[in-house]
């Protein structure tokens, strides 16, 4: 039986990885580390939170004795590691913080899984397996034409995805100098249930409902990639299982869009979404919503375009996307408009004071 630790589980990818993992490996125990920085919500664990075999742990990556006692108390063998810094704009203004959780914080997992999977340079703990997971942004910027494959050299621009390629070195390292049996992810841009409003998609469906501005940075005319969440799931849940040691896969949704054209069709399904539902007295809009687009100052070093060539994983783990970029994205719209309280609670600060009367001291007894 596998027991499994999820790093970053509460965040927008961990959770619905988790939710993934527990319908195709229900016999396995999860046991999630997550610091629940602001990007951290445990109510994304909601549906799992009491499931037998399922541990939270409220805790940072980079503390050794805890991650430690975590590897000793549940035999782990396996681990998805996803906890990061994620926004690009946050990691301009603050990258100390990035430096901190993804370099240092991957760095002591590494360290970890090494002093309980390795003995003398040879693997005692069978089957042991470490996902890192990782971005397409550490290949830097792509013109008009071409893709970023596996062989593709590092060009990190952003102090976030420097911190990633730090990571994945890191990982490469472990790999080639002791052996440690890791496999390492690079995907393209996700969305989906449960991503934190600063991101462009939930932004742009959330300012769009309250008839709120919309910051399209430079000319919008950025490109990346776009993969719905479970499809990411779905590629990390065969890497993890199936994929080949030491071996990197780009995972990506063949879905090019620049960004103006996805907030005009966010603007359109919302603007039908609102109708349809009857929902136009909750989301008071009198013009169409592409009206709020508001173009500004552009992102410091924004990188132009991201293109996968994910053929590799699709021709080695026999994956590929399952949803058509329309389809995830009005799945994204739905949830979003279903889901109120949840961004709601967010935006308001009311979930930090949720969070501590309902879960604080639990957490604080159990970390
Ligand atoms: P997120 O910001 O939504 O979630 C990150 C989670 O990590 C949060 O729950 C946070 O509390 C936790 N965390 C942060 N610092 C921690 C620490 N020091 N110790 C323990 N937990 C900590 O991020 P996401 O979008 O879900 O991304 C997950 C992973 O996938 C990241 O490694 C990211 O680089 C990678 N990735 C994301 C995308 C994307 O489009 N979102 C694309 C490719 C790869
Ligand atoms: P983002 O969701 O931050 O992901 P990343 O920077 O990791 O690709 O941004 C996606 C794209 O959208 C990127 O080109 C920056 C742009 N963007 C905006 O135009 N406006 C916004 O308010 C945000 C958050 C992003």
């Amino acid at each position: 039986m596998r027991s499994i630790l999820v790093t970053g589980g509460a965040g927008f990818i961990g959770a619905n990885f988790v939710a993934y993992l527990r319908s195709k490996r229900p016999d396995a125990r999860v046991t999630v580390l997550d610091k629940l920085t602001y990007a951290g919500n445990i109510e994304n664990l909601k549906a799992v939170e009491k499931e037998t075999g399922f541990n939270f742990v409220k805790g940072d990556i980079t503390d050794a004795p805890l991650v430690e006692s975590i590897f000793a108390k549940e035999a782990i063998d396996a681990v998805a590691h996803l906890a990061a810094e994620s926004h690009v704009d946050r990691s301009i203004t603050g990258p100390k913080a990035f430096i901190e959780t993804n370099v240092l914080g991957t760095f002591t997992l590494l360290e970890t899984a090494k002093r309980h999977w390795l003995s003398d340079g040879a693997l005692k703990a069978h089957g042991a397996r470490f996902l890192h997971v990782s971005t397409d942004e550490v290949y830097g910027s792509l013109g008009d034409e071409g893709y970023f494959t596996e062989k593709t050299a590092y060009s990190p621009n952003s102090p976030y995805s420097a911190t990633k390629a730090g990571s994945d070195h890191l990982v490469r390292a472990y790999f080639h100098t002791y052996g440690l049996p890791v496999i390492t992810t690079n995907c393209s841009n996700n969305y989906g249930q449960y991503q934190f409003p600063e991101k462009l998609m939930p932004l742009v469906i959330i300012n769009a409902l309250k008839g709120a501005p919309i910051p399209v940075y430079g000319d919008g005319r950025n490109v990346r990639d776009w993969l719905y969440v479970e499809d990411h799931c779905e590629a990390l849940y065969l890497a993890l299982e199936h994929g080949a040691l030491g071996e990197t896969y780009n995972v990506g949704g063949r879905s090019e869009r620049a960004n103006i054209d996805i907030v005009r069709r966010v603007c359109s399904m919302i603007d039908e979404a609102v109708k349809d539902k009857g929902l136009a007295a909750l989301y008071p809009c009198d013009k169409p919503r592409e009206s709020l687009i508001t173009f500004v100052k552009d992102r410091p070093g924004h990188d132009r375009r991201y293109a996968i060539d994910c053929s590799k994983i699709e021709a080695q783990l026999g994956w590929s996307p399952r949803h058509s970029f329309e389809d995830g994205l009005q799945r994204t719209v739905d949830w979003y408009i279903a889901n109120r309280r949840w961004w709601e609670r967010i935006l308001s600060g009311e979930y930090m004071r949720f969070y501590e009367s309902n879960y604080g001291a639990r957490l604080k007894e159990r970390s």
